[in-house]
């Protein structure tokens, strides 16, 4: 059974765009995306922490229907934690979903399971949505161990956290092979894990949950492969890094289902 699943488009900016050149691409993608687009499919954008609140002051001024993202926060609520941001300043900015576990956080800044179930659980409480990156390396892929380290990635991430949670949430099935080097995974590939994916919160959370919950694909999304992608009946959305960094590229992501 399926069903009626919003597919949800984000563009994570990364460490790219400083909050003048953020205010700009806003503008022009709020030109490039009209109402039909927003009807189709939710949009997100995940500026770095400084741009944040001057997104935010366009999308409310001038009422554009995207969604206020970011891109990592801290588990706790205060305190001496230098250089890390809560879940309740991003709340505080109408912050709505927060991306937690990227790859990059995993690998660079090692970041574990537990950093993430923590992360997950903080987000949820501040009102926000967690989307749950998830995904494996080229050598885990050759070695066949793709879904074990998937499947572990969202048992450990999911740990206590009720089933109407998760199926409110989103999950980014992003192999780490296919991150910024333009290797894209095959839709059939992709589906097959998205798949997988949702089995694994079926086994967690029962089927009417992993009916519900938002699997987005990620990993070198671009205008050329996004419909066939999301065309796949497990994929609901794209979490896209570079592609979403140009205005022109991004809304024509968004508008897939047009080509
Ligand atoms: P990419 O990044 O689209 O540049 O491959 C995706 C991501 O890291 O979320």
């Amino acid at each position: 059974m399926t069903t009626n699943r919003k597919p949800l488009i984000s563009g994570n900016w990364k460490m790219y765009l400083n909050h003048f050149e953020a205010i700009q691409i806003i503008q022009t993608l709020s030109y490039q995306l009209d109402a039909s687009d927003y009807e189709a499919c939710d949009v997100s954008v995940h500026p770095p922490f400084t741009d944040i609140r001057s997104v935010q002051t366009v999308l409310e001024s001038d009422r554009i229907p995207m969604i206020l993202g970011a891109q990592h926060c801290h588990f706790e609520e205060k305190g001496a934690f230098t250089g890390e941001v809560s879940p309740g300043m991003l709340e505080k900015l109408n912050v709505k979903y927060v991306i937690v576990g990227h790859s990059e956080r995993r690998e660079i800044f090692g970041e574990t399971d537990e950093h993430i179930n923590a992360k997950v659980k903080a987000v949820f409480k501040h009102t926000m949505t967690p989307i749950l990156c998830v995904g494996e390396t080229i050598e885990e892929r050759e070695e066949g161990n793709a879904q074990s380290k998937v499947r572990g990635q969202i048992q450990n991430g999911l740990k206590g956290v009720g089933k109407e949670r998760v199926a409110s949430m989103v999950v980014a099935y992003e192999p780490i092979w296919a991150i910024g080097t333009g290797m894209t995974a095959t839709p059939g590939d992709a589906q097959e894990m998205c798949s997988f994916v949702r089995d694994c919160v079926k086994e967690i959370a029962g089927g009417t949950t992993a009916d519900t919950i938002r699997i987005q694909y990620g990993g070198s999304v671009k205008p050329i492969n996004a419909a066939e992608l999301l065309k796949q009946p497990d994929i609901d959305g794209a979490l896209v890094g570079g592609a979403s960094l140009e205005a022109d590229k991004f809304a024509r992501i968004v508008k897939y289902r047009l080509h």
